[in-house]
């Protein structure tokens, strides 16, 4: 990839420096520590490291975390949905708007007839952003092409953009992600579709690590979601689900049939559901924005997750419908008051649990030696600031393979 590496160079002077830890298992605090960094990767943590030939990155006394993970979204959608919104807060539901004819399938219009090159500028803009905000590595589905062509094409755009962007992006397939219009009438050729056409396009052009489907009632039920599943599945593909999200219709205990990597935004989870999620050995990926976007007052028990040993991990589900942000500040502050985690639980959670939620807890999601030097200076000391200081622009600057990408040293 794509940001050219640099030679050794140490952070110095740091206030606090947060991180999982993958050996005694948890999060951990430290002060008075430097990084040294070689190559892209984390060479050592600890104590008087410096050396003169080291460039120097003089942290200025402020916090340090690993750059987030953010392992659900869908950036990859051409026109914005701010009608809906305000219909909304006028009283629609997100599934009546849905079942109008607007919601996905109003996206999956308006990219059908976008015109690529815009569309491409309008993502490279987007993984921009991410950076912005703290955010390193992100997964990203398609869903809003629904067609042969245009899912196909929105995956091939995700891997051309990654290869000229410093994000580190995890594709998922995700044709399931409603009806399109001419299949309304027709969910069985639907389905034949994206089995016998999509599936093994993406698959054979290594399109996609992962294939998502959005189980719910009125989009697609358990058997259908188990059909696609199957099918990615032989073809090698990892399974991740939106599912529980408005009503628990076994979503989950799907996914732990099928062993699902992720189950995600769970918001109408049942106590059987909590527990086929333990038994599945499945992460589930909490969407507390999404709620908050959909002016819910019913938020995924994350607490009684966690609290039953649950690797919870944490996303924006970044996507015109339901939850137009980027920021995983936002989000950790969300999981704070709303998910009842704790700060250090929530950065867990937007960091090597959403790492394990990609496979990628190898390489990011965490400080430590011989991992990825992808990492965010903060404007503050402490890390109980990433959710206090709310909606504020907190990020210094963001660090991808020890290369400055964003803000400035
Ligand atoms: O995760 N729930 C399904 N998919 C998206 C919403 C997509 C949209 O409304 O465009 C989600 O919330
Ligand atoms: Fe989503």
């Amino acid at each position: 990839m794509k940001v050219s590496m640099e030679q050794s160079l140490i952070v110095r002077n740091i206030g606090e420096l947060v991180t999982y830890n993958s050996t005694s298992e948890s999060m951990q605090v430290l002060h008075n520590v430097e990084m040294l960094v070689s190559d892209g990767y984390i060479q050592e943590i600890g104590k008087d490291l410096y050396s003169p030939e080291f460039r120097v990155v003089d942290a200025g006394n402020v916090l340090i975390t690993s750059g987030f993970v953010d392992p659900h979204t869908h950036p990859v959608f051409y026109g914005t949905r701010e009608l809906e919104y305000e219909m909304r807060i006028m009283g629609k539901s997100y599934m009546e708007i849905a079942a109008a004819g607007g919601g996905i399938r109003s996206s999956v219009r308006s990219l059908r007839s976008a015109d690529y090159n815009i569309l491409k500028m309008k993502v490279r803009q987007r993984l921009d952003d991410f950076l912005q905000f703290g955010t390193t590595t992100i997964e990203a589905k398609s869903g809003y092409g629904l067609s042969p062509e245009s899912e196909l094409m929105s995956l091939q755009l995700l891997k051309d953009l990654a290869d000229e962007h410093p994000l580190d992006i995890v594709r998922t397939f995700l044709g399931a992600h409603e009806y399109p219009d001419e299949y309304r009438d027709n969910p069985e050729g639907y389905i034949d579709l994206i089995i016998q056409q999509m599936l093994p396009k993406v698959a054979r052009e290594k399109l996609a690590d992962f294939c998502d489907v959005f189980c719910e009632e009125g989009v697609f039920s358990v058997r259908e979601t188990r059909m696609v599943l199957e099918a990615a599945k032989f073809l090698g593909l990892g399974i991740r689900l939106h599912t529980e999200e408005f009503k628990p219709i076994g979503g989950v205990q799907l996914a732990a049939k099928l062993g699902a990597i992720s189950a995600d935004h769970l918001t109408a989870i049942t106590e059987e559901g909590i527990e086929a999620l333990i038994e599945g050995n499945i992460i589930p990926i909490l969407l507390p924005a999404t709620t908050f976007f959909l002016g819910s007052d019913h938020y995924a028990p994350g607490r009684k997750m966690w609290d039953k040993g649950l690797p919870v991990a944490i996303a924006t589900d970044f996507n015109p419908g339901s939850s137009m942000t980027q920021s995983m500040p936002l989000v950790i502050s969300i999981a704070c008051l709303k998910l009842k985690l704790t700060p250090l639980e929530a950065i867990q959670a937007a960091t090597y649990n959403a790492a394990r939620s990609l496979v990628l807890e190898d390489r990011v999601g965490s400080l430590e030696k011989g991992k990825q030097a992808d990492f965010v200076l903060w404007k503050f000391e402490k890390y109980q600031g990433i959710p206090y200081f709310l909606g504020y622009p907190s990020v210094q600057s963001v660090w991808k393979n020890g290369v400055l990408v964003w803000g400035s040293d």
